[in-house]
């Protein structure tokens, strides 16, 4: 049992933000009214929403009901492109504090602005996710979600310094000497992607250190789909209770969703912050909570880029709330730009990772390589072993995985088994598909 385990493991309701503790009519009392003004805003101050809205022939006094935001257009990451950098803003430039931006993989990255007001929610609603993990403002906090453009790293800054923790600003990279740290500081939390922290804890065996001797209790872990498997796998070598943050720069940042150490049962979304949707995202329409589909965001409170019907491309459903009233999200199964097609079957990465991790002897170190042989496309799971394996064991491991594969998930694939540190590390959201086709 981790030390989470036996402390703060239950909610401490006196802790709450009242919101936290509302009932659901008065969360969408509050959902209605903030939504009705974002709509104002956005409309009033953002000449690509007046534009946006003229077209479709709808106004913000059109909304009377939260369900009335289906007649509102949705808003596309090329639509932050188009208007790159600045065009999207909806207050003058001097009253933007911060900007942050996501790479992308192709072209121009997308631009994202914050007034002081929402670098204030945005503290917030971090401050209230760490808190949401069991952390407390005695806590050291260490910081290894990239500093820069990226929102991780200063998203998760300001939100543990807000909650009156010690925060280590490490940043991702210089492995050695954030392990380095880490056993000199002894913090009690660790935030960083989960690919990253595998990496870390590699560094720290290397280093002779058993990651359980550390204060370590919780990892607030997100930026990147994982899945249960890789919980369970991080926990247990951690010894830590292993918590899912959720966010995209679009909508703020990390912290616009975050998994409750009570119930472990997906990221609880700030719905106050946050107004969530689920639509299939072949047609557009709205679906009922339960259903799967693509993810989509309204912000509620925020000045400098309101962002209404975002389509994030994320791929889950809405649950009913647990720990708080709140909805949860289930986690991500992928985007839909990282499904693979392979022989008319559609994969995530995260289906094969949660199989990689039921075979002994196989690490969570993996890619996926998809080409293409004549007409049909065909996977390559490149995955390292835990220790080196004879050619036997290697075998074993590869044919298991090739059936559990084919299966659990419907793919024939090939298994190439490779020696442990054979693959490139990631430092922070790691690529888990090469595409050669
Ligand atoms: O990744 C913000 C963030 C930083 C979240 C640190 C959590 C922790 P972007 O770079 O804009 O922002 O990327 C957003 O990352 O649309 C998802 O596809 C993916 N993502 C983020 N969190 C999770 C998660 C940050 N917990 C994109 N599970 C999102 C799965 C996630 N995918």
């Amino acid at each position: 049992m981790s030390r989470a385990q036996t402390d703060n493991r239950q909610t401490d309701y006196n802790q709450l933000e009242a919101i936290e503790k509302a009932s659901l009519e008065e969360l969408r009392s509050l959902q209605l009214q903030r939504m009705r003004k974002t709509l104002e805003h956005a409309y009033n101050n953002s000449p690509f929403y007046k534009a946006q809205f003229d077209e479709a022939g709808v106004h913000p006094r059109d909304l009377e009901s939260l369900s009335d935001l289906a007649k509102f257009p949705f808003t596309t990451k090329s639509d932050l492109r188009d208007n790159y950098p600045f065009g999207m803003f909806a207050t003058p430039m001097e009253d933007i504090v911060r900007i942050h931006a996501s790479s992308g993989t192709t072209g121009k990255p997308t631009v994202v602005g914050y007034t002081q007001n929402d670098i204030d929610t945005w503290a917030d609603v971090v401050a209230r996710s760490i808190r949401a993990a069991g952390g407390r403002s005695k806590d050291m906090v260490h910081v290894a979600y990239g500093y820069g453009l990226f929102t991780g790293g200063l998203g998760a800054h300001y939100g543990a310094e807000r909650l009156g923790c010690t925060v280590i600003p490490m940043s991702g990279g210089q492995t050695e000497k954030q392990v380095q740290l880490i056993k000199d500081f002894n913090p009690d939390i660790i935030m960083v992607t989960p690919s990253y922290m595998l990496n870390l804890a590699d560094e720290m065996e290397r280093q002779g250190l058993d990651p359980k001797q550390l204060n370590l209790r919780v990892g607030i872990f997100g930026a990147e789909p994982w899945t249960g498997s890789m919980r369970e796998n991080l926990e247990q070598r951690l010894g830590i209770d292993a918590l899912d943050i959720y966010g995209l720069s679009e909508v703020m940042g990390p912290g616009v969703a975050m998994e409750c150490l009570e119930t472990k049962d997906g990221p609880t979304i700030w719905e106050d912050h946050f107004y969530p949707e689920i639509i299939d995202p072949e047609t557009g329409e709205v679906l009922p909570d339960g259903e799967e589909g693509e993810l989509v965001f309204t912000s509620l409170t925020k000045e400098a880029l309101p962002i209404i019907r975002y389509r994030t491309r994320d791929l889950t459903r809405l649950l009913p709330g647990t720990a708080r009233t709140m909805r949860r999200m289930d986690k991500i199964t992928g985007r839909s730009d990282d499904m693979l097609i392979i022989r008319g079957v559609n994969v995530f990465p995260t289906q094969i990772e949660e199989q990689i991790l039921t075979v002994a002897n196989l690490s969570p170190h993996y890619v996926l390589e998809v080409s293409r042989e004549g007409n049909l496309d065909t996977m390559q799971v490149d995955v390292e072993s835990q220790q080196l394996l004879n050619e036997q064991d290697s075998a074993t491991a590869a044919k298991e995985l090739q059936q559990r594969i084919k299966t659990m998930v419907g793919v024939s694939t090939k298994i190439k088994i490779l020696p442990p540190e054979a693959l490139p590390r990631s430092e922070g959201k790691a690529k888990r598909v090469i595409d050669k086709r």
